[in-house]
């Protein structure tokens, strides 16, 4: 079994970005810079958009961070995405999600500039990556993506079961699965809350992408000899021996699922670390393309 590190791969990602970045400054080309906006401070979310802003000082970026109330309404929201937009010097903009209720994240994802969408969220980008053509990926798909290569994972005719059918990473990754690319090449089928037969289809799996967001739920009897298994769980679950009072728990049940694998993602340490590299990569080329 080997285990696919996330540490290993986002450090491996941000050098390269970092380097490219010390390349661009010293040839007097725009430094990258991204804008992030948090409404609220749900402590997952806090936790999320640190590491973002983090990252990009350590790559050395120029970062903006937007905090807003969580009971704003719609319209103070839209009002600060209209001036990242219009604002020449920000690259990149990346509204942390989940927001409050009272706005629609559905037209707040609308409105940000498409050549600005490095979460690959907006329409535009969602429906250029469904067509093959060149796009900001999704961060979570693209990192696992970039973590396949890296290991140099066989997927070509593989069955991947991905479990979860959201916007963030169930759907966008089984579709970058089913491209005809490396990684890719797989026959690709999508469970979700009303799939009946879920552990018969897992137990067909070369590859389990599990995005349900319910610790521990995918179960050695789940898993076949050999099979490859991304974790993108990020659960927090009450945990009195840790300082912060939590630990993080991934969607699989790692200790009794991890001796059947060829590769397995951790939890903390796995996908959650190349989700950030992936922003750092699409805020990179956001830059890149903006300023030619
Ligand atoms: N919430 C959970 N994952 C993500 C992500 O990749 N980007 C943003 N903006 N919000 C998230």
């Amino acid at each position: 079994m080997q285990i696919l590190d996330g540490k290993i791969v986002s450090q491996a990602v941000k050098d390269a970005v970092k380097e490219k970045t010390s390349l661009l400054k010293a040839a007097g080309k725009k430094t990258p810079h991204l804008a992030a906006i948090l409404v609220g401070s749900d402590g997952a979310s806090e936790t999320y958009v640190a590491s973002k802003v983090k990252s990009c000082e350590e790559i050395g970026y120029t970062s903006t961070l937007i905090r807003l109330d969580p009971n704003i309404e719609e319209a103070v929201l839209i009002e600060a995405i209209e001036k990242l937009n219009a604002d020449d010097d920000v690259d990149g903009i990346l509204v942390q999600l989940p927001l409050p209720k009272q706005i629609s994240e559905e037209k707040i994802i609308n409105l940000i500039h498409p050549d600005k969408d490095v979460d690959g969220f907006h329409p535009m980008s969602v429906g250029k990556m469904v067509q093959g053509l060149p796009t900001f990926l999704p961060a979570t798909p693209y990192g696992i993506i970039m973590m396949l290569e890296h290991y140099k994972v066989e997927t070509k005719g593989k069955h991947a079961v991905v479990i979860g059918r959201s916007n963030i990473v169930g759907r966008p990754i089984s579709i970058l699965l089913n491209r005809n690319s490396y990684p890719g090449n797989c026959t690709v089928t999508v469970c979700h809350s009303h799939t009946p037969n879920l552990k018969e289809i897992c137990l067909q799996a070369d590859i389990i992408v599990a995005a349900l967001g319910r610790p521990g739920f995918l179960t050695a009897d789940m898993v076949k000899e050999n099979a490859v298994v991304v974790d993108v769980g990020i659960t927090r679950v009450a945990d009195a021996t840790k300082k912060s009072g939590f630990a993080i728990k991934g969607d699989v049940d790692y200790v009794n699922v991890a001796p059947k694998c060829s590769f397995i993602t951790p939890v903390p340490g796995g996908v959650g670390l190349m989700t950030i590299a992936a922003l750092m990569m699409n805020t990179y080329n956001a830059c890149v393309a903006k300023n030619k």
